[in-house]
């Protein structure tokens, strides 16, 4: 199983704090929000990780993480020339991928659950990761039937057929190149995510487990806020 962590785009919701760094390389607490997502990789065993960043920053990324040492792990990094989407990671990410499965977790994403069990026993398809949330409509969005069968999933829907919203950690079997490559960008211009998700939905073969502990997507100021918050609680309770 390889990693990615997709820490690129322009983080404009977070300006001006994000006007001369990146948004993934902004304090939670006491680390910078990129270790987080790269924890959860970390405690799932993954150590062979692909690290999507944008051309801007660069160099403050490698500096901050170097070639994996310090953390146990191997870093290779891809430039993600413009915010195409989230699915174009499996583009970039093609060679590095190789004959692999793949976790792709965002570098904007806080999670308290370990993934370790729900990524090792990973076969093949799709697993994505979903959590109740009163604003739904920000995010993907899962409906399910009475045994838990996801039945649909959108983007962003304007009516929310669910208030279950799919997190940012994503396991894909190897099918996850070819089918990217069939994707057509939204009308966005992006390589959706969720469109992925669809093509594995209709294959029968996306299986939408719960995220039973918080999970915070860190994109905007409340919810940097509340994930700081909820960083600061746990790093207190672990030196306590
Ligand atoms: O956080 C979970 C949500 O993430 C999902 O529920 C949605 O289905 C998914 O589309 C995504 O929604 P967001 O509105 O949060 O996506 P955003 O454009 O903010 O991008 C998420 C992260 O990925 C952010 O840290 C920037 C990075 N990114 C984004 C794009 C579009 C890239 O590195 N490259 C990109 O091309």
């Amino acid at each position: 199983m390889k990693g990615i962590i997709l820490a690129g785009g322009s983080g404009t919701r977070l300006r001006p704090l994000t006007k001369v760094t990146s948004k993934q390389l902004l304090p939670i607490y006491n680390k910078p929000m990129v270790y987080y997502p790269l924890e959860t990789l970390l405690q799932a065993g993954i150590k062979d990780i692909l690290v999507i960043i944008a051309p801007d920053h660069a160099g403050d990324f490698l500096k901050l993480l170097g070639s994996g040492k310090d953390f146990g792990c191997d870093f290779t990094y891809e430039i993600q020339d413009k915010p195409e989407g989230l699915a174009q990671a499996f583009l970039i990410g093609e060679k590095f991928i190789g004959d692999d499965s793949v976790t792709m977790v965002l570098g904007d994403n806080l999670f308290e659950d370990d993934f370790s069990e729900a990524i090792q026993s990973f076969e093949s398809g799709a697993r994505v990761f979903a959590k109740e949330v009163p604003d739904p409509e920000r995010f993907g969005v899962v409906e399910f039937d009475e045994n838990m069968k996801a039945l649909s999933i959108e983007e962003k829907p304007a009516q929310p057929k669910s208030n279950y919203c799919v997190t940012g950690l994503y396991i894909y079997d190897n099918t996850v190149v070819e089918k990217t490559k069939r994707l057509q960008p939204s009308d966005r211009g992006e390589l959706e995510i969720t469109d992925l998700n669809m093509m594995y939905l209709q294959d029968e073969t996306l299986d939408v487990a719960k995220v039973h502990g918080r999970w915070f997507d860190t994109g905007t100021f409340e919810s940097w806020y509340e994930a700081t918050n909820f960083a600061r609680e746990r790093a207190m309770q672990e030196s306590a």
